[in-house]
């Protein structure tokens, strides 16, 4: 088979994943990056095809905040994506898109003009356990200390384990 074929084929069997936040510098990124290390991990990189974006554009092209890569650091996490904004083509492009709260829901869904994408959005929290129970969102820990950014690893942690369940389960 010509490479290009091989190539498309490929892309065609991946499952691909969006994570999203407000400003893609803390959140969305960690995500990213959690659920990048548990696919190589897990030996199942090929898989995947996985991206993260912000509602606002605010941070275009900057790295991950510097406390948020420190936090995932001291986990032997690499934070290495850009800022991007979200756009109305990543509803094609993307088979999940997985928003950190309500307002990033609303955010991203105030651009499917058709509700075409509805089933597509969902939160990470929606995968977290029982442990994590009293979260209904990640919480954004910008303006807040180390805590917050603690907890939104421990979050991503969990709730980045079970969606890969759920998407391996999916692909069985
Ligand atoms: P994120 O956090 O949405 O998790 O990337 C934020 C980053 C920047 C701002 C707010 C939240 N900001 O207001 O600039």
């Amino acid at each position: 088979m010509e490479a290009s074929v091989v190539g498309e084929l490929k892309s065609v069997n991946k499952t691909s994943v969006l994570f999203v936040c407000l400003g893609n510098i803390c959140r969305s990124p960690a995500a990213e990056g959690v659920f990048l290390d548990l696919i190589a991990k897990k030996g199942l990189f090929d898989n995947y095809k996985v991206d993260s974006a912000g509602t606002s554009g605010h941070h275009q092209g900057e790295l991950a905040d510097a406390r948020m890569r420190q936090t995932a650091s001291a986990r032997g996490l690499e934070l290495l994506s850009r800022s991007r904004q979200f756009v109305a083509q990543d509803f094609k492009k993307f088979d999940y898109i997985i928003v950190m709260d309500d307002s990033n829901y609303q955010n991203v869904m105030n651009l499917d003009t058709h509700d075409e994408y509805v089933q597509k959005v969902i939160k990470l929290t929606d995968f977290c356990d029982q442990n994590y129970s009293e979260f209904d969102h990640v919480p954004d820990p910008y303006y807040g200390g180390e805590e917050g950014f603690e907890l939104v690893l421990n979050l991503l942690d969990n709730g980045c384990l079970n969606l890969l369940n759920y998407l391996e389960e999916k692909r069985a």
